[in-house]
């Protein structure tokens, strides 16, 4: 059944312990039929609680619309969201959820298509995997986990028909970590993709050791979990922000983000992350200079200033006129 913004409420047809730390979830049509349709790496937005809202990757075939599945760790120090999906996303109960989102996607690449998974960034690329392999694709996922405890989606790589391609690594950080590196990473080809999605840190360094390798930069195709935080300090930074469109001029405290001052003042705008990796909440800049703290526009886009997330952007000017 769709919601009024084309929300679906979904019902939880299966829960699986994946490991002590990550469970995954099959959510299903309520009235049976199918979901509607996603490409390999699409995310979704998952309610799991009233005015609680989080994305999460879809894992399986997109040729399999009958269900969704989603693998979600437990971040004992999160923001509450996985908590949330572990203890409310029980076996026949009902969730609202958001169409498919596709901001990390596969490209027609000729060459190999190299797909690395630090933790529980491995989802989006096993829908990836399935994917590549229904194209009879030249492919290889490099599986980086702690330790061989913390794997998920095992049942599901050892049923495939592309499990020999699917490698594994234990540490996370260097010196293991580079070493492994070094060999997967060498003798890039034209045409070759590197799909990464993990930790911001695992990213930094596999982004460190494929360019070194001679990766070009757009080779490489990213997913991030959350930009890092801007960091805030009390009685520094402070500026105003007008809204055009409504004429009314707004402080934002050092130690506030943008969100929060409009939701005071009534302004609402539609955010997903609120983390600066989605994209949703996208804004024009009519005046002054944004300090951008996101992981979604390019640097070209930031350079030219015209865009902004107020999730996490700040401003650099004084002043800073939105188009709001
Ligand atoms: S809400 Fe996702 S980038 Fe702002």
């Amino acid at each position: 059944m769709a919601g009024e913004a084309g929300e679906l409420e979904v019902i939880v047809k299966r829960v699986r312990a994946e490991t002590s730390e990550i469970r995954s979830f099959v959510l299903a049509p309520v009235n049976g039929g199918a979901l509607p349709p996603f490409e390999a790496g699409a995310h979704i937005d998952v309610y799991p609680m009233p005015g609680l809202q989080r994305q999460y990757s879809l894992v399986n075939d997109p040729a399999d619309c009958s269900c969704y599945v989603l693998g979600v760790k437990r971040e004992e120090n999160g923001r509450g969201g996985s908590n949330a999906m572990h203890s409310r996303l029980t076996e026949g109960a009902t969730v609202r959820i958001g169409r498919p989102k596709h901001n990390f996607a596969l490209r027609q690449n000729r060459g190999r298509s190299l797909l690395l998974a630090g933790g529980i960034g491995v989802t989006p690329l096993l829908s990836m995997a399935q994917a590549l392999a229904a194209r009879d694709a030249d492919f290889q996922l490099h599986y980086f986990a702690r330790s061989n405890q913390e794997l998920a989606f095992q049942d599901l790589i050892t049923k495939s028909a592309w499990g020999e391609r699917v490698f594994y690594h234990f540490g996370l950080v260097p010196p293991l970590l580079n070493d492994a590196l070094d060999e997967i990473l060498s003798s890039p080809a034209e045409d070759d993709a590197i799909y990464l999605c993990g930790p911001n840190p695992f990213m930094d360094v596999v982004r460190g050791s494929a360019e070194e390798a001679g990766w070009p930069a757009g080779s490489i195709v990213l997913e991030h979990f959350s930009a890092e935080p801007p960091k805030l300090e009390p009685g520094k930074g402070e500026f105003v922000v007008r809204l055009a469109k409504r004429g009314i001029e707004l402080l934002v405290p050092s130690d506030k983000p943008i969100i929060e001052v409009l939701r005071e003042a009534g302004v609402e705008i539609k955010t997903s992350c609120e983390q600066g990796v989605c994209g949703t909440c996208l804004t024009q800049v009519i005046e002054g200079e944004p300090e951008h703290n996101d992981l979604y526009l390019t640097d070209e886009e930031h350079e030219s200033g015209r865009l902004m997330t107020p999730c996490v952007s700040r401003a650099k000017s004084k002043f800073l006129v939105l188009d709001l």
